[in-house]
């Protein structure tokens, strides 16, 4: 069986094809960095115009690498949500004209269970019960997942992503756009102890996030020690913000295996790539003799290996969400 899985919730046109054997035969993710770059984040309308644009030449592009022709194709999955709903009904209107032409199967797959299955495609053993958080530009969630499949939320951002924050505060500096991989590599050689920032915590000492707070404080320092791209301080003022995310990511996974138990920690999601966060949280889940994995750099971005890779497995387990023709995208997370 060859499964055809398309991406299109936000801002990067992503197809793939997996056997059932969860084997990678051609894999393309084409991003529209550069058509948002000039707005310093994702404009919406111009998103679902670019998908619209690129979807077939992705997908011909990935059959292409796969070394098949549609017909070779037997099921077809597709990004239900959540998401901005224009991107997503590109690709589930694009994906549902080809099963319906083809007769084959079509199953619906939410993105942010998708993020967390990239860490299970490539590290499959990981035990159960697992926290999981996927930290991207669009969401920050924790999720308790008390075994395959089985997922509770439990905590989630009441305000910004933290993607969202980062990408803000590179705006703000002018240091260009996607903030987050800009920020991580001027901050490389920084003391994030010049500039502390009070980690942010929710008052009434839930899981959730809230990470505006932490957007108008690293605001307000810049104004305060007129900060800019050639400040002498810029790598220690950008060490100390990317710490303070780090911290409050890892002070919700600690408060959550208090309270849940797990035998594993996941991390996942665009911000998950981002160097000081991984090392911080390799070395949380060391600490707390727990294993943990985050998934391999280009499987933490928006892809649609991790979309194929969960749908292989919900085909054989006839864990299907939903099936078929209708199919319909929502943009924000129901499960
Ligand atoms: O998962 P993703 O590709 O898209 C969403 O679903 O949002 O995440 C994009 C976010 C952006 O905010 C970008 O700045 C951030 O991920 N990002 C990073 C790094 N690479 C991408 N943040 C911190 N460090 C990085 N290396
Ligand atoms: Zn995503």
């Amino acid at each position: 069986m060859n499964l055809l899985a398309v991406e299109t919730s936000c801002d990067e046109t992503a197809a793939a094809v997996l056997d059932a054997d969860r084997r990678v035969l051609g894999s393309v993710v084409l991003s529209q960095d550069e058509v948002h770059a000039p707005y310093s984040g994702v404009v919406p309308e111009l998103a679902s115009r670019q998908h619209l644009k690129s979807i077939g030449w992705v997908v011909e592009e990935c059959l292409y690498r796969a070394g098949l022709k549609l017909p070779g194709i037997d099921a077809y999955a597709v990004t239900q949500g959540p998401g901005l709903i224009g991107s997503l009904l590109v690709g589930l209107s694009f994906v549902k004209g080809l099963a319906y032409y083809f007769h084959n199967p079509l199953i619906g797959i939410d993105h942010l269970e998708a993020h967390m299955e990239a860490a299970f495609l490539e590290k499959p053993g990981l035990p159960f019960p697992c926290l999981a958080m996927v930290v991207s530009g669009g969401h920050t969630s924790l999720f308790f997942l008390k075994k395959r499949f089985h997922y509770q939320l439990i905590g989630r951002t009441r305000d910004d992503a933290a993607g969202e924050v980062l990408d803000k505060v590179a705006k703000f500096l002018d240091l260009g756009y996607p903030g987050g991989p800009i920020i991580q590599q001027l901050a490389e050689k920084g003391d994030p102890k010049k500039f502390p920032f009070s980690p942010p915590r929710m008052k009434d000492g839930s899981l959730d996030f809230s990470f505006s707070g932490l957007k108008s404080a690293a605001l307000k320092k810049i104004k305060e020690t007129g900060m800019s791209k050639v400040h002498a301080g810029l790598a220690d003022f950008l060490a100390g913000f990317e710490e303070a995310i780090a911290w409050a990511v890892l002070d919700r996974f600690c408060r959550a295996a208090g309270i849940y138990e797990p035998k594993s920690l996941v991390m996942s999601g665009g911000v998950a790539r981002n160097k000081r966060l991984r090392m911080r949280f390799l070395d949380f889940a060391r600490e707390q003799g727990l294993e943990a994995y985050v998934p391999s750099p280009q499987l933490c971005t928006d892809n649609a290996v991790m979309v194929a890779g969960l749908a292989v497995e919900k085909l054989k387990s006839a864990k299907r969400k939903a099936w078929g023709l209708d199919l319909d995208a929502y943009p924000r997370f129901i499960s």
